[in-house]
Formats: C-alpha cells, structure tokens, sequence
C-alpha cells in the first residue's frame, strides 16, 4: 500500500537545494542545443536582425570571429541557413555550388572542423515568390506548388550542401516523399553516410513571422498552409512522422516547440527509438525577448524553464536561438 498523508509529505524532498538538484528528471545541457545562423554575402557589415535581438546576418568574411565566439561559448552545432543575393523563380541559388550556404560550410568546415553542420534545405529563402516549393499552374496559388517537380531541386540541394561539407541535411519544406528521395540522392551521389533530420512535423504558424525577416523569404502571396500542417491537428502529426520514417528519416523533428509540447510527446511515445528534435522557433524566442525588454518577465528564468519543458516533453534536442544564452547562464560567464 503507498503511504497517504500525514506519512506521505512530497515537501520533504523540495526543502535542500541540492537534493533537488539530485533528483531533478530533466535537465537542459548545451549539448541538447542547435544555433541557427543566418549567412548574407561575401563581405560587409554583420546586419542585426531587428526582428530577432542578438541575431545577425553574417557575411562570409565574418565567420571566423563568429565562429570563435560560438567555440568559446562552448556550442558544437550549427543549423544553416543562406540568405541568397539573387532569388529566382527555381530557387537555383540554393543549389549552386559557389551559392552563399555552400560557400559558408566550406568556410565553417576549414574554420572548425569539430562543429557538426546541419543545413536547412528548402526552397523558399531561393525562390523570389517565397513558397517551399516550383509554383506551377495559372493562377500562382500555393495550392498549386508543384509537388514532386520540387523533389528533383530539393535533391539537388542535399546533395550540394552534403558536397560543400555539411554533416546533416534537414528538409524544411512539407514535400511529400522529400525524405524518400534525398536519402536516394544523396545515396546515389555517395553521401549514404550523411544522416537526414526531417521536419517532420511543421505547423503553419505565425511563430515563424521575425525569422521571415532574417531570410528575406516570405511568401509574396498566399501562405504556406497548403503545405504545411494545421494547428489544430496532433493525430496527423503521426502519419506525417510515419510516411518519414518508412521513407528513411534518421531523425524527426517538431516545429514550433512550445505550443506543440503535445505533439513533441505523442511523437516521443509512438517512435522512442528515433531521434526527435524541436525547433524553438523565432516568434517564440522573440516573445520571449519582447516581455524581457519590458521588464515583464525574468528572461533567463523563462528561456530555462520553456527549454527544460521541451526536452522534458520529450525532444532530444532543441534549436533554439537562446543557445548562446544558455551557454553563458550555464557556465555563469
Ligand atoms: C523554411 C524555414 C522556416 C523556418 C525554418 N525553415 C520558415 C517557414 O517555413 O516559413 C522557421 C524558423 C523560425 O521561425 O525560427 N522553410
Ligand atoms: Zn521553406
């Protein structure tokens, strides 16, 4: 029989600091986390992204002091992202082989070879109309993306990035059978050793609104919820998680994170064997930024504790923007 009140006190294990420190089930380590950076241009100023405080679009020729100040903090993981010059209708600076992420890898790789590089592939920062995919059909509608026409370009770009040095590619973009033909690209190409970090489960939501700025890559009509998920729906979450796992996804990710706390956990439960990411996206790292400016809200409490319930719900490990905060709070510099 288990104990009751008065024999049964759950106080007595939350008086002494330490002990709680003992028995504490989830605790954030920098080794849960992922830094996203945004590379703009060969040269030039770094350009702070007004809608993301701390955060810049780097140049190229940036990358070394940037890159020594994320060794120093401690951090080893990267998520990519490039900001091209010119954008197109085919998004083909996203798979040039001198394009602005490959030049960026090449670079990050000679700077720090320890660093694991994973890059964002999709086609919206390439594309000049912002959607994730070829917009085919009369009328320009997003419903219109043209599927499995977008799967020979997102081949294209795996396999450059994998090329150019990157460790993990990740597929952003809500495609159908993107994993399934990645993995037989890159395999066909020789890269069967570089694994594939799925978004696998990518809600259409306004937590991606600052990051859109850092990218210069909203979409110039309609959104992207012909494509990706709706919030209302965690079951649906499940078939997507599954049409990637037959198809070959090494790892899944959720995004956003901390309104998906639910999702994160069903996924957990249903595939414990697989790797599981969460993107804590931009709106959610700015609104956490805004009240902190304001004086509403304790930021580096908040930015803990919404971490912490991220992988306590079940994430492996989280992208987030705050990874160069955590570091400097964890080790107190
Ligand atoms: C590109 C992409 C987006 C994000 C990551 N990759 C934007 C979008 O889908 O509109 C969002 C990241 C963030 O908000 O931090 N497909
Ligand atoms: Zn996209």
């Amino acid at each position: 029989m288990t104990a009751t009140f008065p024999a049964l006190r759950l106080r007595r294990l939350r008086q002494h600091p330490v002990l709680r420190d003992l028995i504490r089930e989830t605790e954030l380590n920098l080794n849960d986390l992922v830094l996203p950076l945004f590379i703009k241009n060969e040269t030039g100023e770094k350009q702070e992204i007004l809608s993301m405080p701390g955060h810049f679009q780097i140049p190229i020729s940036a990358l070394e002091e940037e890159i020594r100040e994320i060794t120093a903090l401690g951090i080893n993981s990267l998520l990519l992202f490039g900001v091209p010059d010119h954008k197109d209708a085919m998004g083909t600076g996203g798979y040039h082989e001198d394009g602005i992420i490959q030049k960026a890898i090449k670079k990050i790789c000679s700077l720090a070879p320890h660093l694991l590089i994973m890059t964002d592939v999709c086609f919206c920062q390439y594309a000049d109309h912002g959607h994730c995919g070829v917009i085919s059909g009369e009328n320009g509608q997003a419903a219109y993306l043209d599927n499995d026409a977008t799967l020979e370009l997102l081949i294209q770009q795996a396999v450059s990035h994998a090329r150019a040095g990157a460790d993990v590619v990740a597929p952003s973009g809500m495609i159908d059978g993107m994993v399934k033909a990645i993995r037989h690209g890159l395999d066909e190409a020789g890269f069967s050793h570089i694994p594939i970090l799925s978004y696998s489960v990518k809600y259409a939501s306004a937590m991606y609104g600052p990051f859109r700025l850092a990218t210069e890559g909203a979409p110039k009509f309609g959104d992207r919820s012909a494509y990706q998920m709706d919030s209302g729906n965690a079951i649906e979450a499940l078939r997507e998680v599954e049409a990637d796992v037959v198809e070959g996804a090494d790892m899944l990710m959720v995004k956003p994170a901390h309104t998906y706390l639910d999702v994160i956990c069903r996924v957990k439960q249903a595939y414990t064997h697989i790797p599981l990411a969460a993107y804590h996206t931009s709106g959610e790292f700015s609104m956490i930024k805004a009240a902190a400016e304001k004086g509403w809200i304790d930021e580096k409490k908040a930015a803990m504790e919404i971490l912490t319930s991220i992988k306590r719900a079940g994430a492996d490990f989280i992208i987030t923007y705050y990874a160069k905060e955590v570091a400097r709070w964890l080790s107190n510099i």
